[in-house]
């Protein structure tokens, strides 16, 4: 069933379990995160960005391929923009039949943050969709980003930020970070600061950076109130590993089985990773009107 963010995230925040938002460049990423989700009775996101759909992911042949893998299943799916950066861009995934966009204007100040945000969700829930927005900053492990504290967001800044926006969910920093921490390194989030975020919004809310993060972390997190989780750098690193390691022991594999290979090492990360944050057996839940026309 191939639905938008909103009353799959709601109803993530109302049973305080999360979702995985999961990047995906291609047809058997697509498949592998879709059956995964299928055979778990769990409600999926797929997540596009803008870099992704420039490189490789064009929108316009995605949107179609997800949707109709999507269609074929019974449990929900999403696919979102993940870290648009302008109107130009949402506008662009939605045309090409996104069911969500995500507007990241968190490097601008709150005014600009605010005001960017304001005109996508308007945009956005015009046509269906629904819209995630992020305040405070979620930076680049590799710059250590995640032990800046002044990135983190404010819960005063983060209800007004809400209401002046119109955004369904909304993504936090709370101490992650995107891409692969240095080795043997597990984040330490602000814990405290998630709980007073939960209590001021109460609202779907968003972890970005799911890599790397450690169990520990992530289980706590959704305890907390988090409900979507995105994880990119792991997934593909253990996909290309699994295909990498396949190629080594057998040279001459044939090119179909190598891909499905790899689509196969994803689907099962996937399971495990949904296992763990509680969204196996949730697709029953009332869907009024949520499946896309
Ligand atoms: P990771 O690559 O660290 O998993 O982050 C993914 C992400 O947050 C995409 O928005």
């Amino acid at each position: 069933m191939y639905v938008s963010m909103k009353e799959m995230l709601q109803h993530a925040s109302e049973h305080n379990y999360a979702v995985m938002a999961i990047n995906c460049v291609d047809f058997e990423q697509a498949r592998a995160i879709v059956s995964a989700a299928a055979e778990e009775g769990s409600p999926v996101i797929v997540d596009i960005s803008p870099r992704q759909m420039k490189a490789h992911a064009t929108p316009e042949y995605m949107a179609p391929l997800v949707r109709a893998i999507a269609e074929d299943v019974d449990v929900p799916v999403a696919l979102n923009l993940d870290h648009g950066d302008t109107y130009e861009n949402a506008c662009r995934a939605i045309r090409a039949g996104f069911s969500s966009v995500m507007i990241d204007a968190s490097s601008y100040d709150f005014e600009e943050n605010v005001r960017r945000t304001r005109m996508v969700a308007a945009m956005a829930h015009a046509h269906g969709a629904s819209v995630e927005a992020e305040l405070g900053h979620v930076g680049q492990a590799a710059a250590g980003d995640g032990r800046t504290a002044d990135m983190y967001t404010n819960v005063d800044l983060a209800k007004e930020f809400v209401e002046r926006t119109g955004c369904d969910a909304l993504a936090v920093a709370i101490g992650t970070a995107h891409g692969a921490y240095p080795d043997d390194f597990v984040p330490t989030l602000d814990f405290d600061r998630l709980a007073e975020l939960k209590e001021a919004l109460q609202m779907p809310l968003v972890l970005h950076g799911g890599s790397g993060a450690g169990e520990e972390n992530i289980r706590h997190v959704v305890s907390l109130g988090i409900n979507k989780i995105n994880v990119c750098t792991d997934l593909f690193r253990l996909q290309r590993k699994a295909m990498h390691d396949k190629l080594n022991e057998n040279p001459g594999i044939d090119y179909m089985d190598l891909m499905m290979w790899g689509e196969q090492a994803a689907k099962q990360y996937i399971k495990d990773y949904m296992k763990m944050i509680g969204s196996c057996g949730r697709y029953g839940f009332e869907f009024e009107g949520a499946a896309l026309d």
